[in-house]
């Protein structure tokens, strides 16, 4: 008799149907897995064969097999030792023959019998509830589970004694508590931020309209300080974006206690990482920083100390919002919407703006040329604010700590926020939750400029060369800086300052 139990194998945070096929015959005494699994497949069986004998049952002296279907879907991880497990208990006669119908099984083993978290629970019980079955899964990851839905079934037994126990009615396992994280500590606000009162309201409009941001200036001037208190001013994710950035972070392994957060995710990695590690790939195609930041932030601090090829690739997710990851085998999509927020000195010595400043190179007007151009054209014109950070003045620093901080600047980033989506559902557009979202001819829906608007942005896209890129991003901006006034129409007094963030490309593209 063959046994089957219903497993998943991950593309992206798609889970896909797998079938694990137990059967136990007579014959050599071996125990086979197959059906196109990883290293880690492979030595499941090891720690199944601990795990039961651990738990009071001996395999039996018989030939096991093993096949995980469909044959030709790779499968990789642990998270197969649960299913095998209980197949086997099931073939066995441990386990009642019907118990299993109507579940996924997915769970690492211990060679003590215990059950241990795995990634990619989420995903696999949302796949789970479209297709009607409840969830087998690790204690520990029950909670994570449990958001998938209110209706299908979750056991999340601690060992494969307690799943044994459950199916023969001597101990029935609870259905898991879907858990929210809250946040420990005080979190960095913007009050603590003295004086550069310009970079704070880019960092309010780049906060309001999901806009890409750069910040240049010197060492110290306290742009790491700016772009740290981002997330103290986004709005909370919603139930969607919850989900959605939940699933990308499950099948990355990064839900502790299977609790989840509502916070935006804020991603800053070092300016040494890969492009794997940036975009993501290596050899178990995980999802790279940019996915892991969906719906969030990445924020990349010291811009050209990044690897260009790395910066480069990120220019596809910052058009489309998602990431395809390619493979001899197979090929995978993560979503990648995220807010790009950068800071760099303006060159190697940090110092090329400052009066009476003597430059190694030569003139720092070559220093700073030599070091920006290591900055992509195509990449910086994905950016819609560029901001001058100038270096704080003692007189500035002994001031009293602002009146406004955190708090009320998020109240009308939230404000602009809620125009901003009841615009595009109000449009039929309900994918779009920022002006930053809008396609071109989505954006150019929502503008009507006036004599002296258009105009201003006439004149200016010649004497600025901006791309058409570029020219739908300052309305964009332009949107996002009427929307936080409250204005229901772009003038152009919202053109100009939308036009003031633009100035670096135009000075890369003459320096090269
Ligand atoms: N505007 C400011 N108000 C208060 N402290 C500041 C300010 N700018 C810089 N600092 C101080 O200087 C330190 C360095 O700032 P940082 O953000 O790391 O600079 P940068 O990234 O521009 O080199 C901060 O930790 C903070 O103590
Ligand atoms: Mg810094």
């Amino acid at each position: 008799m063959v046994v089957r139990v219903s497993t998943v194998a991950f593309e992206g945070i798609e889970a896909r149907p797998v079938d694990v096929q137990v059967m136990i015959s007579n014959g050599t005494v071996v125990f086979n897995v197959v059906g196109l699994g990883d290293k880690a497949v492979a030595e499941s069986r090891e720690r199944v064969r601990s795990a039961l004998v651990a738990s009071g049952l001996s395999l039996p002296a018989k030939r096991i097999t093993v096949n995980l279907a469909p044959a030709d879907l790779p499968k990789e991880g642990s998270h197969y030792d649960l299913p095998i497990a209980l197949g086997v208990m099931v073939a066995m006669g441990a386990l009642p023959s019907d118990a299993l119908d109507g579940f996924t099984v997915l769970g690492e083993l211990a060679l003590d019998g215990a059950i241990t978290p795995v990634s990619g629970v989420l995903p696999a019980a949302v796949a789970a509830s479209a297709r009607g079955l409840g969830l087998i899964c690790p204690a520990e990851c029950g909670p994570e589970a449990a958001w998938a839905s209110e209706d299908i079934s979750i056991l999340a037994p601690r060992n494969l004694i307690q799943i044994a126990n459950h199916f023969h009615g001597s101990q029935v396992l609870s259905r898991p508590i879907p858990a929210v994280k809250s946040l420990s500590g005080p979190q960095p606000d913007l009050r603590d931020i003295k004086g550069q009162e310009s970079a704070k309201r880019a960092l309010e409009i780049a906060a309001a309209g999901g806009h890409n941001l750069l910040f240049n200036g010197p060492p110290g001037a306290g742009k790491s300080m700016l772009a740290a208190r981002l997330p103290s001013i986004l709005p909370p994710l919603t139930p969607g974006e919850l989900l959605e950035v939940s699933m990308i972070h499950s099948v990355a392994g990064n839900i502790a206690g299977g609790q989840l957060t509502d916070r935006r995710p804020f991603r800053a990695p070092h300016h040494s990482a890969s492009m794997a590690a940036l975009v993501g790939g290596g050899t178990h195609a995980r999802p790279g920083e940019a996915s892991l930041a969906h719906h969030g932030v990445l924020f990349l601090d010291e811009l050209p100390e990044f690897q260009a090829p790395a910066l480069d690739a990120l220019r596809q997710p910052l058009e489309s919002g998602e990431i395809a990851i390619s493979r001899a085998n197979r090929r995978c999509v993560y979503p990648a919407r995220f807010q790009l927020i950068a800071a760099m000195n303006p060159c190697r010595c940090g110092l090329a703006n400052e009066p009476g400043h003597r430059c190694q190179k030569g003139s720092p007007q070559r220093c700073s040329a030599l070091y920006q151009n290591r900055l992509s054209g195509p990449f910086l014109d994905r950016i819609d604010l560029h901001l001058e950070v100038p270096a704080i003045r003692a007189s500035d620093l002994i001031l009293p700590p602002a009146e406004e901080g955190s708090e009320q600047v998020a109240a009308r980033v939230a404000q602009a926020r809620d125009i901003q989506r009841y615009r595009y559902k109000a449009l039929g557009y309900d994918h779009v939750a920022c002006n930053a979202m809008a396609t071109a001819s989505i954006i150019e829906q929502t503008i009507k400029l006036d004599d002296a608007g258009g105009k201003l942005i006439r004149d200016a896209s010649d004497r600025l060369r901006l791309s058409a890129r570029g020219f739908h991003r300052v309305l964009k901006l332009a949107r996002t800086i009427a929307d936080l006034q409250g204005a229901p129409d772009v003038l152009r007094a919202h053109l100009g300052e939308a036009l003031s963030y633009r100035p670096m490309v135009d000075r890369a593209s003459a320096a090269a």
